[in-house]
């Protein structure tokens, strides 16, 4: 069975790229922000996930004004690095686990979240930039397989923190019950407090933030009720992509642990927030067990409901 066993929150600042892309790592304003990721990278070398989910945000990359998606999950076998206006940044294509996200799509929609499957995706730094944070610079492959999940927090109307967490939920379940064992880390990127544009740009709240890694790690369901006002009031108008990290919070246990976390300003015109959180291992027996037995029957269901979209399938080719 497989298992997500950790969530990561990081930031994804597009400056952070180019600093790692143009060698600026050892300047003092850049190593501030680097040195917070030194444990993360040892964490994640030991960690060692057969996949990474890794929700982020699309920056009119892969998806224009014309057609933006509220969830969009990548089911392809490969994501290509975008070119962002100074060329595809200089990383690995970003390799794909079709199996497993075909298997996520189906017991997601199923379960009533109703994802886009997106078979041809570009990735932008939303979904790059944490996995050098994490992973490092890899030459030519990154170290395990990824499922890019695309959320829309770009247009109005963004999906609601509650509706994110809910959904992060659907897709442990979907996991847990993909029958190969695979050790699963999930992503949840973007913010903390930034604002690029307007009289307020600049803004970043660092009260505001810290309360919300907080939150995240010792009692997400208050944060599930933050409305997108408060989120732009107190965080900026970009702040709105921490909706994102409910999704990683919602996939993990009730309580988990808190095994690191990072913050610092700025970078760029961002606050940088990182956090790692481990789902409790000595409950994992106990646990295990009930999840096996929800997953054999959340297995059935998705059997039953292959069979009848069969039938209906059969049906219409007669
Ligand atoms: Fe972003």
């Amino acid at each position: 069975m497989a298992k997500i066993v950790a969530g990561v929150g990081s930031s994804h600042v597009p400056a952070i790229g180019a600093a790692l892309d143009n060698g600026k790592t050892e300047e003092p304003y850049w190593k501030r922000v680097f040195s917070g990721f030194e444990k993360s990278k040892k964490w994640m070398a030991e960690t060692k996930p057969d996949v990474a989910i890794v929700v982020y945000n699309d920056h009119a990359s892969a998806f224009s004004v014309e057609m933006i998606p509220t969830f969009a999950l990548g089911c392809a076998a490969e994501f290509p690095p975008a070119d962002e206006g100074w060329g595809p940044r200089p990383v690995p294509v970003v390799e794909g686990h079709p199996a497993l996200a075909a298997h996520i799509a189906q017991s997601v929609i199923l379960d009533e979240f109703d994802l886009t499957i997106v078979n041809k995706m570009e990735v932008d730094h939303g979904l790059t930039v944490p996995m050098n944070l994490l992973f490092g610079q890899p030459k030519d492959h990154w170290p395990c397989p990824v499922i890019p999940l695309a959320v829309n927090v770009v247009m109005y109307p963004p999906p609601t923190g509650h509706r994110c967490y809910m959904l992060g939920k659907a897709i442990r379940k979907a996991v847990e019950s993909y029958p190969e064992d695979l050790k699963v880390v999930i992503f949840g990127t973007g913010g903390l407090s930034h604002q690029i544009s307007g009289p307020r740009a600049g803004l970043i709240n660092s009260k505001w933030d810290k309360a919300f890694l907080d939150g995240l790690s010792k009692d997400p369901k208050k944060l599930t009720r933050i409305p997108h006002i408060e989120y732009m009031r107190e965080a900026g108008a970009e702040g709105i992509e921490m909706v994102m990290w409910l999704i990683m919070r919602g996939a993990l246990d009730d309580k988990v642990d808190e095994v690191y976390r990072f913050y610092t300003v700025p970078a760029s015109n961002t606050a940088v927030g990182h956090i790692i959180l481990e789902n409790k291992h000595k409950a994992a027996g106990k646990g295990k067990r009930a999840a096996a037995r929800k997953g054999a029957a959340h297995k059935g269901r998705l059997a039953a409901a292959a069979k009848t979209t069969h039938r209906i399938a059969s049906k219409g080719t007669r």
